[in-house]
């Protein structure tokens, strides 16, 4: 089902809960992430962040293309100023600041900024022909959405280094052995598996979801020390919420958990 009360060009928002897939849908131009269509999805992600039926997010392209990156054809003539008033990658802030969980389902071409949207999702399943890639290198500029920090997270120093230098891609196969991506499947079930990952957490309680996901992205900012001492208080604090006795007593009586979300 379509959401009747968001009108989107640049996306498709369809919501069955307990779960929404997000199309990128600017197939003419490889769905090249202009201000327009950066505009929709934040607002989409940040409308479904505080929908209460909604409890995993897919973000998707299409089979020949996920995104092929910031719009070149809006950025060709700017000035740095132009760029810094517009400050369009300010907004991708809304996906990192995202509570739920987002999942990328990614096929054919992820490059630069598409790349770099994949890698600030949560988890990506990919299709066999799925490429990611930062290409920026050969039209004169380099990645500006993390693409030289979440890669290097992902990847390591060196093939890190080597993407973003050369501008050449790796493939899925590659992508999977190195553990950027969650799984790699035919092309023809790329969109249903993504979606049946998000079914699987969207079946699981809502807070400890939530708490979860910030303790495993703090991992990527903190010492060990604080990590540790900050997943220890969100597991203590999940001792508040009416889950855990359900989760704890339907253990305990051999049935399955019946989850509030509180
Ligand atoms: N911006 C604007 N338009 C784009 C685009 C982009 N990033 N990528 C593709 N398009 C447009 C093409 O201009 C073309 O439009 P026309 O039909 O009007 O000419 C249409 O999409 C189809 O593209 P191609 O004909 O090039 O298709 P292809 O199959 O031959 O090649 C491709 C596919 C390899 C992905 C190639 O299009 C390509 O290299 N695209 C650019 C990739 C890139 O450099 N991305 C980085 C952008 S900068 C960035 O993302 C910065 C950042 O970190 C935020």
């Amino acid at each position: 089902m379509t959401a009747p009360e968001r009108n989107y060009t640049d996306i498709v928002l369809a919501i069955d809960e307990p779960i929404a897939t997000i199309s990128l849908n600017r197939p003419k131009a490889l769905n090249a992430l202009n201000s327009a269509l950066m505009r929709e999805l934040c607002d989409a992600l940040t409308w479904l962040d505080d929908r209460d039926g909604v409890r995993c997010v897919v973000l998707t392209g299409n089979e020949r293309v996920f995104a092929a990156g910031a719009d070149i054809k809006e950025m060709a003539e700017a000035t740095a100023v132009d760029m810094l008033n517009r400050n369009n990658l300010a907004r991708w802030d809304v996906i990192r600041k995202l509570r739920k969980p987002i999942i990328a389902a990614v096929s054919g071409w992820a490059l630069g900024g598409g790349c770099e949207l994949a890698l600030a999702c949560d988890m990506i399943v990919a299709s066999e022909t799925a490429r990611f890639g930062q290409p920026e290198i050969n039209i004169g500029v380099m990645p500006g959405a993390g693409g030289t920090q979440r890669l290097t997270r992902a990847l390591g120093k060196a093939k890190a280094m080597e993407l973003v230098l050369t501008g050449d891609p790796i493939s899925a196969a590659e992508a999977y052995a190195r553990g950027l991506v969650n799984r790699v499947v035919p092309v023809e079930l790329y969109l249903e598996e993504a979606q049946k990952l998000a079914l699987r957490i969207a079946a699981q309680p809502p807070v400890a979801v939530r708490l979860a996901k910030d303790a495993v992205l703090k991992a990527r900012d903190l010492t060990i020390e604080e990590g540790l001492d900050y997943e220890r208080r969100l597991f203590y604090l999940l001792f508040a919420t009416e889950d855990q006795k359900e989760g704890m007593a339907a253990f305990v009586e051999k049935r399955p958990a019946g989850w509030k979300g509180r």
